[in-house]
């Protein structure tokens, strides 16, 4: 099995989805931000703070090579900016989950856990300036996706559904 490796924009649904990907396949899973906070015993949010946007980026290229290097049969969840490593093509075949600006921020906000959804996400911050991120990237994730799952208005049960049995015509 290739490795799957989820990519879209923050709060999109891309651990849900992850979830349930690997409750209904034998994919085992891993996050890149996951992997990125047991690598530095802190959160993003404090990575973010204390040492700047450039050094979680350097983390994650880190990241992104053992992935290449090292993992195999694995759906991997990345961090919304995760799709800019160099190497992600070589790392599996991309899932570009995809839904509207206004469609992800109403699905945070109706979450139980929405303020510390939003809080650990420093790039959500400002909505008007994570629009205007939505609009740089959602070209650049659509270029680097192997396959699009329109995640809009179905559960993350549907999108693993969809996803696996487009994943098994890709092969
Ligand atoms: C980021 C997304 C976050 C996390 C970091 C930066 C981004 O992950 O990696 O806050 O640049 O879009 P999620 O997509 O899981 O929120």
């Amino acid at each position: 099995m290739k490795n799957i490796v989820l990519i879209g924009f923050m709060g999109v649904g891309k651990g849900s989805i992850a979830r349930e990907i690997i409750k209904n396949s034998e994919y085992i899973a891993v996050d890149t931000d996951d992997l990125i906070e047991s690598m530095q015993n802190r959160k993003v949010k404090e990575i973010f703070e204390v040492e700047g946007e450039k050094y979680f980026r350097g983390l994650e290229k880190k990241v992104a090579l053992w992935l290449e290097n090292g993992v195999k049969n694995t759906l991997i969840s990345t961090g919304g900016g995760f799709y800019k490593v160099e190497n992600l093509k070589n790392i599996g075949t991309i899932v570009f989950l995809e839904a509207p600006f206004d469609s992800i921020i109403k699905r945070i906000k109706k979450h139980p856990n929405a303020a510390s959804k939003l809080k650990k996400r420093p790039l959500l911050k400002d909505l008007k300036k994570a629009k205007e991120l939505y609009d740089i990237r959602r070209p650049e994730y659509l270029a680097l996706a192997d396959i699009v799952v329109n995640v809009e208005e179905k559960s993350a049960y549907e999108c693993a559904k969809e996803l696996l049995k487009k994943v098994k015509k890709d092969v």
